[in-house]
């Protein structure tokens, strides 16, 4: 029978800690002898602030009423057929993502990102992922949806097939158990990983979908997903900046990693992931709606698109273009939105300080 010490060392990233007591400078985003079983001392403090921040976000989907949802979507007049297509393709786009990009991090990242500060945070990441998906299926619930046409979407619907196949090629060979980093190939392997699922994915097209839902709610439709997705915006916004600190992280470690051959490789994956969002914009809205169309998704696109760019410090790929959906950005700053999200933060820190007696 194994015990802990021996399945401990028969695991590389749980080896011994080297040199007796961890020290700060032994710690390494990627390839690190550190022992990863020990938090403290803290390298990474940007890591552990976005852990804070995801465990003070807290929130449930089935906490926001779906009363007025139910009612419009069972209202033959509610909605236009435009709209419904671009609802039910937005929420099977989302459906599976949450769960595609949940899976990336526990099979694929989380093994070799070798910072326990890191791991803490993609710990919350991956529950947020989950709560996510149980959005999904709390609004397929709510609404009487079909689920197998809506959970099936990310097989069956080649705008969102191409998204999801674009990712799966850049997880599926490091969530192999023969996977491991400490060569340049492989290492650009993960880095690459990084920046497809929290760039493109979390960063660049999850946008188009919150664009989509937010415009709806902004005009008093669909307000209790509207909701739900403020509040997924919210957590994505902070999965987005933990990725991008981590990949600048890795690059500073590792600046042989980051060649010319390689940016121009992320600047060609970038300008892909760009292409196949807007197909899935010329899917959704083939005809517009509420101010959107495939036209001024795709200019969204690459006003997103040049800005994560300049995040990884790449060069912009697209024309300069303004951001044509400004009332985006209000609803990202959380300092100008509405009162709930303050008003709920608040309650679950009163709820997290209570005493037990
Ligand atoms: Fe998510
Ligand atoms: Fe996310």
């Amino acid at each position: 029978m194994l015990s802990w010490t021996d399945t401990a060392d028969s695991v590389e990233t749980t080896a011994a800690p080297i040199g007796g007591r961890v020290r700060v400078d032994d710690k390494a985003m990627i390839n690190c002898r550190a022992d990863v079983n020990q938090l403290l001392p803290l390298k990474y403090r940007w890591a552990w602030e976005k852990y804070l921040a995801g465990c003070n976000n807290h929130w449930m989907p089935t906490e926001i009423s779906m009363q007025a949802d139910i009612a419009l979507w069972k209202s033959p007049n509610g909605l236009t057929e435009d709209e419904r297509r671009a609802i039910k393709r937005n929420l099977g786009f989302f459906a599976a993502s949450e769960s595609l990009v949940a899976n990336n991090i526990v099979l694929a990242i989380y093994r070799h990102l070798t910072n326990p500060e890191c791991r803490q945070y993609l710990l919350r990441q991956a529950f947020e992922e989950a709560v996510h998906t149980h959005t999904f299926q709390y609004i397929v619930e709510s609404l009487g949806l079909d689920e197998g046409e809506l959970f099936n979407m990310y097989r069956e619907v080649p705008s969102i097939t191409g998204k999801a196949a674009w990712a799966i090629q850049y997880t599926q060979h490091l969530s192999d158990p023969l996977f491991e980093t400490g060569t340049t190939t492989s290492d650009q392997a993960f880095l690459r990983d990084l920046i497809a699922f929290y760039v493109v994915f979390e960063g660049m097209w999850f946008y188009t979908g919150f664009a989509q839902i937010l415009s709806l709610g902004r005009r008093n439709k669909m307000v209790g997903i509207a909701e739900q997705y403020q509040y997924i915006l919210r957590d994505e916004s902070i999965h987005l900046n933990f990725g991008i600190d981590v990949i600048n992280q890795i690059k500073n470690e590792n600046p042989h990693l980051w060649t010319a051959a390689f940016q121009a490789e992320v600047s060609g994956m970038i300008r892909s992931a760009a292409e196949l969002e807007a197909a899935y914009g010329r899917d959704t809205m083939p005809n517009g709606f509420l101010g959107l169309s495939a036209g001024l998704c795709e200019e969204y696109m690459h006003f997103i698109a040049n800005r994560r760019c300049g995040q990884i410090g790449l060069t912009a790929v697209f024309a300069p273009t303004e951001n044509p959906f400004p009332w985006m950005s209000e609803a990202m700053d959380l300092k100008k939105e509405k009162n709930f999200f303050e008003t709920r933060v608040i309650e679950y820190q009163n709820g997290g300080s209570l005493g037990w007696d």
